[in-house]
């Protein structure tokens, strides 16, 4: 089996949603400590919905087909639905990854909710702090 799958190869190779969105909503910007990855994520929010959303991911392709894939699955979708979004869920819509790479998926999961949190700051939206656990105490980025 080919260690990444067609999906992850897709992602990778023709990421969607690359970019910035100019005042943005909420931004979000996670790094992974062991790998020194990046990635940001912007959203663009109207009556609860996410109707735009753009990442830029200075990481690896695992990383970057993350980000594309998440950011797809956000899209149109309630900020409910994007809170509920893991990073195993993004995972397997890529088909998987290898389990060396699956904290690359986490970065994406992160991204996002930096961006809900960040959106919630703004707007004095409140939250429960429990749903944004800290990056750089990743249970998968050990
Ligand atoms: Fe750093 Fe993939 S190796 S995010």
């Amino acid at each position: 089996m080919a260690l990444y799958s067609e999906k992850v190869m897709d992602h990778f190779t023709h990421p969607r949603n690359v970019g910035v969105i100019e005042n943005a909503d909420g931004v979000g910007e996670v790094g992974n400590a062991k790998c020194g990855d990046i990635m940001k994520i912007y959203l663009k929010i109207e009556d609860d919905i996410i109707q735009d959303v753009k990442f830029e991911t200075f990481g690896c392709g695992s990383a970057i087909a993350s980000s594309s894939m998440a950011t797809e699955m956000i899209k149109g979708k309630s900020i409910h639905e994007a809170m509920a979004l893991t990073n195993k869920a993004v995972a397997e819509a890529l088909d998987g990854l290898p389990a060396h790479k699956m904290h690359c998926s986490v970065l994406a999961e992160e991204a996002i909710k930096g961006a809900l949190q960040d959106y919630f700051d703004r707007n004095g939206i409140p939250y429960d702090d429990k749903d944004f656990p800290n990056s750089e105490h990743c249970p998968h980025c050990e």
